[in-house]
């Protein structure tokens, strides 16, 4: 009987974006466990350094590299730097993002729109883009890029990040299909709502907010990061082997009834 595949990154590479906190900091340390060396990326240093520590403690391997991810030679830095320390790529989380404040659209400044299409968009685009010149000559390798529900689903008030998480969507799938023969896989994981800092400082922390975002999750809770980066190992496992192109819901049911 043929085996199934395992998700299993012993001898792996992984790189992961925004991972000073909530989902990215899950995928890191996931990573990390699943036996990956992990190139840990963050604008925050104070989180990235709490992150790296986590997994130097729990015996991981990892290097935490500050870095803005919408400014192309910082990017570019990032991974070079991935390759100088651990020789290859096999799996990319572009994970990074903010949140936009309840607005239409005739209320957001210009200012804040090019910021949530760069930190949510561009960066997706500058990470692929130079991920994927590393894959292309080993020939192999997995991306999973964060969208959200906000990727598939018109939210009122939230238009340039709805924008944003659309793009990630549209970009992911162009790209799994431009490199699907040369061994490159693309996803995009699109998360419900999510326990993570980002959540608490859209809800002000406050009780009624909490209870205003569980309102809309069938499931009765809000998701755990560890839950998105379950799935997102898996989808960079050799078990997601034929999966590419694919926008993967994981959403406690807050999308089911569209
Ligand atoms: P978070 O705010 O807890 O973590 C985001 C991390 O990204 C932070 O550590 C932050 O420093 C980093 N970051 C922000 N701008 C950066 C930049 N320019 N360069 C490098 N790093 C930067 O947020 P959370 O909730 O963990 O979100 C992660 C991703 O998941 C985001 O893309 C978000 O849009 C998406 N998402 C979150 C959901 C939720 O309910 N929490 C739902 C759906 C999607």
């Amino acid at each position: 009987m043929t085996d199934i595949p395992r998700v299993d990154f012993n001898g792996k590479v992984a790189f992961v974006t925004g991972a000073g906190s909530g989902v990215g900091r899950a995928t890191a340390l996931a990573f990390a466990k699943a036996g990956a060396s992990v190139a840990a990326v963050d604008i925050n240093e104070v989180a990235l350094n709490e992150t790296a520590a986590i997994i130097r403690d729990a015996g991981g391997k990892v290097l935490a590299i500050t870095c803005d991810v919408t400014k192309g030679e910082q990017v570019k830095g990032a991974l070079d730097k991935t390759i100088e320390a651990f020789g290859r790529l096999d799996a990319a989380h572009n994970n990074a993002g903010i949140e936009q404040p309840a607005q239409p659209i005739g209320d957001i400044s210009e200012e804040l729109w090019d910021r949530i299409i760069s930190v949510n968009l561009k960066s997706v685009f500058l990470c692929m883009k130079y991920q994927i010149e590393i894959m292309l000559k080993q020939g192999s390798g997995a991306i999973v890029n964060t969208a959200s529900g906000a990727g598939v689903l018109a939210i009122r008030n939230q238009s340039s990040y709805c924008a944003s998480k659309f793009g990630v969507v549209a970009a992911s799938k162009v790209a799994a299909l431009e490199y699907a023969e040369k061994g490159i896989r693309v996803n995009a994981i699109c998360p419900g709502i999510i326990d993570t800092p980002m959540i608490s400082r859209y809800t002000n922390d406050t009780d009624e907010g909490r209870a205003f975002m569980i309102a809309q999750e069938p499931i009765g809770r809000m998701g755990r990061p560890e839950e998105i980066a379950g799935t997102v190992l898996w989808l960079c496992s050799d078990a997601a082997g034929f999966v590419t192109g694919h926008a993967m819901i994981v959403d406690g049911g807050q999308t089911a009834g569209i």
